[in-house]
């Protein structure tokens, strides 16, 4: 079904299922995601279960009114107002303190809660016909790339959930911002498509956990979800910065070893520089210019990786700096290009090297 069309009946049966315990996958404008009732631990249990998830990874409740929200945590602070006037429905997740009425199970044992009001209108009619709390992590196996189209959702977790609502392919293709409002100073958990300068162009200053986006993966981020070794192909991948000749020459070397040595090779790159590869599997995430096509496109291109077989895997890097019109400027940075390289760092390990 389309936003435009939704299929009344289909989510009459979806909620009904989630009321009763069940789980459904959704469309979401960012991802696609795997709903449960929030307020149910059993349901959060059967989520962690059908992913395969460690359950100390809090799940986000989804909210489709922002009445909805008071009767769940301990007070709606000032800054988390300003932050929905400006970007509710949308691509953003706030940390609140929960109430009694949030069980443990869904907060992965924190006395904290992460609520999201989606754009996406069949996610917003689903949490209506559930009755108003969903909570949905991201609809893929554990470790894996968050689905993007429907069919990913049934690759990963066929048998494990009792319905998915196709909705097309999703708009942002990576999953939302996270801020978290329960300390002095909002902090950035996760970054997404609403960006810091986004962030505190309503809030003032508003800072960014750094073990984001640092290759020293000892210290612990501050959502216990970012931990985790995530998105990762099967094979291995490697993210290669520079500039872009001594990048394609250093992977194209690389390369050549790797297919000698038997394995099979692939490279993310983007249209600009895609003549420059010889791989097996060369795969453009669209143009750098466009940063919005290149987050819709990395999920995908991982899971092709595996698909392909792919063993040995490059990829450009994508900080901001890097994109945009290439004049150096560094005005961009925080913006949508740290939310791509928190999740290619993911994907590669935090493996990159530099020329
Ligand atoms: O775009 C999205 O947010 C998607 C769609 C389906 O809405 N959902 C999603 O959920 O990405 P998930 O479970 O894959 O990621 C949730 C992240 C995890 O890193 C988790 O640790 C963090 O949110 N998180 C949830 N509750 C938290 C809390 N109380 N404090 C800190 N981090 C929290
Ligand atoms: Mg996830």
């Amino acid at each position: 079904m389309t936003e435009d069309a939704i299929d009344e009946k289909a989510m009459e049966k979806a909620g009904q299922i989630l009321k009763e315990g069940g789980l459904v996958a959704f469309p979401t404008e960012t991802v696609y995601g795997l709903g449960g009732d929030a307020l149910n631990p059993e349901s959060s249990r059967k989520i962690y279960a059908a992913k395969g998830r460690p359950s100390d990874n809090p799940l986000i409740v989804h909210v489709c009114r922002l009445e909805d929200i008071p009767p769940i945590v301990q007070e709606m602070p000032e800054a988390a107002m300003k932050l929905a006037k400006a970007f509710w429905p949308g691509p953003l997740t706030m940390i609140f303190r929960k109430n009694d009425r949030v069980p443990y199970a869904t907060t992965g044992g924190l006395d904290t809660v992460a609520i999201r009001f989606p754009s996406n209108r069949i996610a917003q009619a689903l949490i209506a016909a559930e009755g108003g709390y969903i909570a949905a992590p991201s609809a893929n196996k554990s470790g894996r790339p968050s689905p993007t189209i429907a069919l990913y959702c049934k690759e990963d977790l066929d048998g494990k959930v009792d319905m998915i609502i196709d909705g097309g392919e999703v708009g942002i293709g990576l999953e939302s911002t996270i801020i978290d409002l329960t300390e002095k100073e909002p902090m950035i958990l996760r970054p997404g498509y609403i960006t810091q300068k986004m962030l505190s162009d309503v809030l003032g200053e508003v800072a960014v956990d750094h073990t984001i986006l640092s290759a020293d993966s000892k210290e612990r981020p501050k959502a216990p979800g970012m931990k985790y070794r995530h998105y990762a192909p099967a094979g291995d991948l490697t993210i290669v910065e520079g500039a872009p000749g001594r990048v394609a020459e250093y992977i194209n070397r690389e390369l050549a070893k790797a297919r000698e040595a038997g394995e099979k090779t692939g490279v993310i790159c983007t249209d600009e520089t895609k003549s420059l590869y010889h791989a097996d599997c060369v795969k453009s995430a669209g143009s750098r210019r466009d940063e919005d096509e290149i987050a819709r496109e990395l999920f995908r291109i991982l899971r092709e990786f595996d698909d392909e077989k792919c063993t040995v895997m490059y990829s450009e890097s994508f900080r901001d700096q890097e994109i945009g019109d290439g004049s150096g400027n560094t005005e961009g940075q925080g913006g949508f290009g740290m939310a791509i390289m928190n999740r290619l760092m993911k994907a590669a390990g935090q493996k990159i090297v530099q020329v």
